[in-house]
């Protein structure tokens, strides 16, 4: 172990005086006393340290837990190792992938322990038996590269910095899901550090009820340090259709026409993200938008056609390659998005596609806009998504409920006054409830890894709310797991 302490002297890796702040004396001893056995090269680092930001930082500054350690394992008996001594030790904890989660939940976690995962983030392809297995710190960005060399593509998100693992204990939503479905549904097996500090194998065989749960609700049952998924076929040999256009206003409504029109016709090889942002250079909202399409140019420029039609702004079409796609599409958005940002997000899923909603919701934000110039950062992404091959598996085959879902919307709203943070939080309800209302589920349905942390567990787990509950009081009684949607206390 490398720690900024002044006890490990003795294994010649004395960085400097750490401000241990409120850590006591013996929880402080029992992490760092070489009789732990921490492997060579974990890490603790202490606040005020750039190791510790390095450890800690996340995207979003917003309603953000905070630690006053933080350990960053290089093998996985290290994490079962930190699990079991901050239980001993009463220590709240929190895992943490990517970094990538808004959810307001974490938040109630101050002053915890961090146990960081980036350590573990290797990537490895076996293409004999045609499986990915990835370190449970691995970020989507790390995929691509090794699977497509290998002759394969694996569904990932559409960004390069969240964790693929990450995203995956939610659900894992992309662009390939129409062809191979969420990222669970590609997941065989993990490696897993339980409540009670156990390092366990969990798959369809190997506790089979924890593995239904895991799939769409993992942070509340343990720590996943490794995941191994079956690799897919390329489709069309890898090469991917991509097209970008930016739309001025005027076009909004016969857009959001357009994207009604896929309600039901939407071929699985396709996906389409847009976003209303504000253009400063115009004074105006508009829409920047990408659709791909896994598959041929001629039929990638025959689904597009009604776009050019509406008179873009600009527009980009290019085949491209599936490793090169997150770097690629939306102008390379994919990798722009990873700066560090401060805002609310909200989620919401749903069935139906109304022009209508979309309608009301471009003129919501349209007007937000003029009323907050300060807030001109927030913007709405709808991400509709082919459902397929993801409808291929039942609701209640995995913890994540919503297959049916063809629309999620990203709901992210900033400002730099407290005025206008406080108006988008409000505002960012107002939206969710609009969508919710003409979304044709019950109410409202949120992927939770999009969650804002204030919906009940029946809107971010649907039908299988009770189930998860009953199996949380087996596999976490003392709910240690708890800052993510706690399916021990958040209202049904
Ligand atoms: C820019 C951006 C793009 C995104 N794109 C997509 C997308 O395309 N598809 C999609 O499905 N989602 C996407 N998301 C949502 C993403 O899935 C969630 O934010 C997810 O929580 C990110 O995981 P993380 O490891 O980066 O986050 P963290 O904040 O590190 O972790 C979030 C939660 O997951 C838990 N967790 C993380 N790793 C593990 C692990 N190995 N074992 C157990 N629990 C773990 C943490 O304990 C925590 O409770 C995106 C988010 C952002 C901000
Ligand atoms: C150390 O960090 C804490 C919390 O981030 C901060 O309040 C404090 O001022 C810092 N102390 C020093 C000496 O920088
Ligand atoms: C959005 O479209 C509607 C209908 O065409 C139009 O009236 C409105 O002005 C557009 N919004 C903006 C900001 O241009
Ligand atoms: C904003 O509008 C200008 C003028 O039409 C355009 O050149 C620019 O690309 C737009 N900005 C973005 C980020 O799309
Ligand atoms: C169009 O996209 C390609 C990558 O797909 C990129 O290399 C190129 O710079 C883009 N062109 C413009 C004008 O943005």
């Amino acid at each position: 172990m490398r720690a900024v302490s002044t006890t490990l002297g003795a294994l010649g890796l004395l960085l400097c005086v750490p401000s241990t702040l409120a850590l006591p004396s013996d929880v402080y001893a029992a992490f760092t006393r070489p009789a732990q056995g921490w492997d060579a090269e974990t890490t603790i680092n202490f606040p005020n340290t750039t190791g510790f930001d390095e450890a800690t930082e996340r995207w979003n500054t917003l309603d953000q837990p905070t630690f006053r350690m933080a350990i960053t394992p290089a093998v996985e008996e290290d994490v079962a190792r930190a699990v079991r001594i901050a239980k001993a030790w009463k220590l709240p904890f929190l895992a943490t992938g990517g970094r990538h989660s808004s959810t307001t939940t974490l938040g109630k976690l101050q002053n915890g322990l961090a146990i960081d995962l980036s350590a573990l983030n290797s990537v490895q392809v076996d293409a004999d038996s045609e499986t990915l297995t990835v370190g449970g710190g691995a970020v989507f960005g790390d995929i691509p590269g090794p699977v497509y060399e290998a002759g394969f593509q694996m569904p990932i998100g559409s960004c390069a910095c969240p964790g693929m693992v990450g995203a995956t204990v939610g659900g894992g939503l992309g662009r390939w899901q129409g062809v191979d479905g969420l990222i669970i549904d590609n997941l065989l097996s993990v490696r897993m550090v339980t409540a009670n500090g156990r390092l366990i194998d969990v798959s369809e065989t190997s506790h089979p009820d924890l593995f239904w749960a895991i799939r769409g609700a993992a942070p509340n049952f343990g720590i996943i340090t490794s995941a191994t998924y079956r690799l897919r076929p390329l489709t069309n040999g890898g090469e991917v259709f991509s097209a970008d256009f930016v739309l001025p206003a005027s076009a909004n409504a016969s857009y959001f026409d357009l994207l009604q029109s896929l309600e039901g016709t939407m071929p699985p090889e396709l996906a389409t993200m847009s976003i209303i942002v504000y253009n400063e250079t115009l004074a105006a909202p508009q829409i920047s938008l990408n659709w791909i399409y896994l598959g041929s140019e001629e039929r990638g420029r025959e689904l597009v056609a009604p776009i050019f039609a509406l008179n873009p702004i600009s527009h980009n079409i290019t085949m491209a390659r599936y490793d090169t796609i997150t770097g690629t599409a939306m102008g390379g958005g994919g990798y722009s998005i990873c700066d560090t940002v401060s805002l609310a997000g909200f989620g919401v899923s749903y069935r139906r596609l109304d022009a209508e909603t979309y309608r009301h919701v471009f003129r919501m934000l349209s007007d937000w806009y003029v009323e907050y110039p300060d807030g001109r950062t927030s913007s709405v992404e709808i991400e509709i998504f082919a459902p397929q091959a993801v409808m291929e598996v039942g609701s209640t085959d995995t913890a994540y409920p919503w297959r049916d879902t063809l629309g999620y919307t990203g709901i992210s709203f900033s400002g730099t006054s407290p005025e206008t943070q406080e108006a988008g939080v409000e505002m960012g309800k107002v939206v969710r409830a609009a969508f919710a209302e003409t979304g044709g589920y019950d109410g409202l349905a949120t992927y939770v890894s999009y969650g804002h942390g204030d919906e009940r567990l029946s809107e971010v787990f649907g039908e299988n709310a009770p189930r998860l509950v009953e199996l949380k009081k087996k596999w976490d009684p003392e709910n240690v797991f708890r800052y993510f949607f706690s399916l021990a206390t958040t209202p049904i």
